[in-house]
């Protein structure tokens, strides 16, 4: 059966493709959504595109691998001309949160090791307020719940509040990141000044990273059921 949600995500990922030339760093997403773009550039890679890519999780690392796409570490090569990947939600501001599938802290970092940052995602993923999908905020496994509590305290000085889970694995144990870290989704809804909460969750020992992806992106190309259209350049 044609799953109409995979074929957008699949449509902003072959629009993507167009941003790739012969000789380019490439910054590897993580999520289904970066999947297919990983897909498409490993066809390319086997016609004989030539380029060097830094992937942002294990698992977009075996995807990789398995399509022969020639990999560095970010130590190897720090600075690249374009990244690609997916998100869980983005405003019109090009504001994103990300990390829905754990690999936030890795995508961060690559996504600011990069000259652009293009987005791929289906319209759904589009809001007005950023919020409706929970948040994901990265911290150490030690002093978890001692980091919790502030976590909570510092969305309430802004007026947020709502449930902060641990996220566990479907097998019911606890999730771990690549980066050996536990990840709290937090259902705070809308987040009308993410600036301040994001300025806030990084202040507090313990929070590794956390989701809103604010200034990083510089386009949103979003395939929606009348198109593919392009925010930003
Ligand atoms: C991974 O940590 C996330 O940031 C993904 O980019 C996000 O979850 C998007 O995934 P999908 O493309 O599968 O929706």
């Amino acid at each position: 059966p044609v799953d109409a949600a995979d074929d957008m995500k699949k449509r902003a990922a072959a629009a993507a493709l167009a941003a790739v030339a012969p000789g380019m760093r490439l910054g590897l997403g993580t999520g289904s959504t970066a999947a297919h773009f990983v897909a498409l550039l490993g066809e390319r890679v086997r016609e004989g595109l030539d380029i060097l890519c830094v992937p942002t999780s294990e698992r977009t690392r075996a995807q990789a691998e398995a399509l022969a796409i020639p990999l560095a570490t970010l130590d190897e090569a720090p600075e690249l001309d374009l990244t690609v990947d997916g998100a869980d939600e983005f405003d019109s501001s090009l504001r994103l949160v990300k990390g829905g599938g754990g690999a936030l802290l890795r995508e961060k970092i690559v996504a600011a090791a990069s000259r652009r940052f293009i987005v791929v995602a289906d319209a759904t993923k589009r809001v007005e307020t950023l919020g409706a999908f929970p948040l994901p905020v990265e911290i150490d496994a030690f002093g978890a719940r001692a980091t919790r509590g502030h976590v909570e305290r510092a969305a309430a000085a802004l007026g947020l509040s709502g449930e902060v889970r641990l996220r566990s694995r479907p097998d019911g144990h606890v999730f771990v990141t690549d980066g050996g870290h536990l990840v709290l989704d937090c259902a705070f809804g809308a987040i009308p000044a993410p600036e301040a909460l994001a300025d806030r969750l990084a202040a507090i020992p313990g929070v590794v990273e956390h989701g809103l992806f604010l200034g990083l992106a510089t386009a949103v190309v979003v395939a929606g059921p009348g198109g593919v259209e392009s925010l930003g350049r």
